[in-house]
């Protein structure tokens, strides 16, 4: 087995590729004479003249011209062992900050779980608010991965979409609406509604609904959560819309059920987002990789 050394293959490479031992040398921000020293070693231990030189002229032998090709795909395979030594030395001790939007807690947790369980060493933290306390963390660049179902109209933001997110009208189980067929959304303007508060995303998308189709809201209650808006359903005071994540796979078991409205549930999407020009850590990146991989398990769930 020949004893070669990593550097004195360097150091061949770039004087092959380089036709000089001079430029070679100064590439490697080394003296020439140790660039040659390198070159005679590696003869030596190869036990064949690898670079002839006729005058000022360089030329490979042929040995030498096949240590060159073998050179190039060697070390081109070692620099992508470097990348990955580098990657995974930074993320045996990353920081990985998350922050969502309420809705997103009843999945989010579970891939960061799954996260946290293949990189242990990593330390995670997840940041659930609305979706105008969202906006301000994002403005402030406070985390490395933003997820809400309302984007802002921003040109320097990015928004690239990645689960489907339905939303679902939702009454308690005993409400007469339960039995109905095909409601109409203007048939329900009446109803009492019960609705997140100002800054919520929810809030924005139901507001927009009704008022995109000249319909009036009948709020009657507004709360500042999707478990208290679901408590309050259940207690009879009224309607609400909401996504269909919020809900447990048999609503019925939580005494909820989802009206059957026309042109419902409404498909929307949780999207992913970042300014534009944010260049993430290895950590966040490998993140994003590992939620995109893995977030079929969730689309297939409801
Ligand atoms: P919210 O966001 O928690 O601010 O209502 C939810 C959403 O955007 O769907």
């Amino acid at each position: 087995m020949m004893r070669v050394t990593l550097r004195q293959l360097q150091t061949f490479e770039a004087v092959a590729r380089l036709n000089s031992f001079s430029r070679a040398a100064e590439e490697m921000c080394v003296s020439q004479p140790t660039v040659s020293k390198q070159i005679k070693g590696l003869q030596e231990e190869v036990g064949l003249v690898l670079i002839e030189q006729s005058g000022k002229k360089l030329f490979l032998s042929e040995a030498g011209q096949e240590l060159y090709k073998t050179c190039a795909d060697w070390l081109n395979t070692w620099e992508k062992f470097e990348q990955t030594a580098a990657n995974l030395k930074g993320l045996k001790q990353g920081k990985l900050s998350v922050a969502t939007v309420t809705t997103a807690k009843y999945f989010l947790p579970r891939i960061l779980g799954m996260f946290c369980h293949e990189y242990p060493g990593i330390d995670v933290s997840l940041e659930v608010l609305n979706r105008d306390r969202l906006l301000e963390r994002l403005a402030k660049n406070q985390d490395d991965v933003y997820i809400m179902s309302v984007p802002p109209d921003d040109p320097s933001i990015k928004a690239e979409p990645f689960l489907d997110n339905d939303l679902v009208m939702i009454a308690g189980s005993h409400n007469p609406l339960v039995s109905k067929k095909q409601l109409s959304l203007e048939s329900l303007q009446q109803q009492p509604f019960i609705i997140r508060e100002q800054g919520s995303g929810n809030r924005l998308l139901v507001e927009k609904l009704f008022k995109d189709l000249g319909l009036n809201l009948n709020v009657r209650m507004e709360l500042g959560s999707n478990e208290a808006i679901k408590q309050a359903v259940i207690g009879g005071l009224g309607i609400s819309l909401l996504s269909r994540s919020t809900l447990s796979h048999d609503p019925s078991q939580e005494e909820l059920a989802i009206l059957d409205v026309e042109g419902f549930p409404i498909k929307r999407h949780w999207y992913l987002v970042q300014p534009k020009d944010k260049k993430l850590s290895v950590v966040a990146d490998t993140f994003l990789e590992f939620l995109l991989a893995h977030i079929d398990v969730f689309s297939k769930q409801k």
